[in-house]
């Protein structure tokens, strides 16, 4: 196994359609091999051959980690609702983007000994999926985001949420002290209303 060099997004490599696999051979396995290493190594979720230099139909993908996909000639073939999230990519450094995918995809694909096999994914593993399958045909992400934005902003962004999660939290908090100082009250004044119900 070895470590491969990832293109950026300039280069013109990226841009090109990548071929089919005629037969699943040793070298087409090593070279997917190679592609989970490099993955791993630079911390991505997927990486497509022509990501490495190489113009064949192929990628690997880790949606959850130890949950490795090797896809090889991958078609989808069936696509599901849609959902906008926020996404980036090992060939462009730096930034991130909102980009729409589908909720659910149906993708077959030779898996490394070269049988056709189905899956089904959902969600953030659907839009890995996808987002592979548009490198082979030398579609990257920033062409279909909405909105892109740098590591620092999607930071921002995040710490923001985390605020905002807070203030929903707090106001939980509150609404739950309310209610609790309420029911003493209650509890006390038909403790009242019991005490001189006994007195007359
Ligand atoms: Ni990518």
């Amino acid at each position: 196994m070895a470590l491969r060099n990832v293109l950026k997004d300039e280069d013109p490599i990226l841009r090109k359609k990548s071929r089919e696999v005629k037969e699943v051979t040793d070298r087409i396995r090593t070279t997917m091999k190679d592609l989970v290493e490099t993955m791993r190594f630079y911390r991505g979720v997927g990486l497509a051959a022509p990501q490495v230099g190489t113009l064949r139909r192929m990628f690997v993908a880790e949606p959850s980690p130890g949950e490795v996909y090797y896809m090889i000639n991958p078609e989808i073939i069936e696509e599901e609702g849609t959902v906008s999230d926020t996404e980036g990519c090992l060939s462009i450094p730096d930034f991130y983007g909102t980009v729409e995918r589908p909720e659910k995809v149906r993708i077959k694909a030779l898996d490394m000994n070269g049988e056709e096999r189905e899956y089904t994914f959902e969600g953030f593993a659907a839009r890995v999926m996808c987002h592979e399958t548009d490198h082979l045909d030398g579609i990257l992400y920033s062409d279909k985001a909405v909105e892109m934005h740098t590591v620092e902003q999607e930071l921002e962004r995040l710490n923001q949420k985390v605020k905002e999660e807070d203030k929903e939290r707090v106001k939980e908090e509150k609404e739950q002290a309310k209610q609790a100082k309420k029911a003493a009250k209650a509890a006390k004044e038909a403790e009242k209303a019991a005490a001189a119900a006994e007195e007359e």
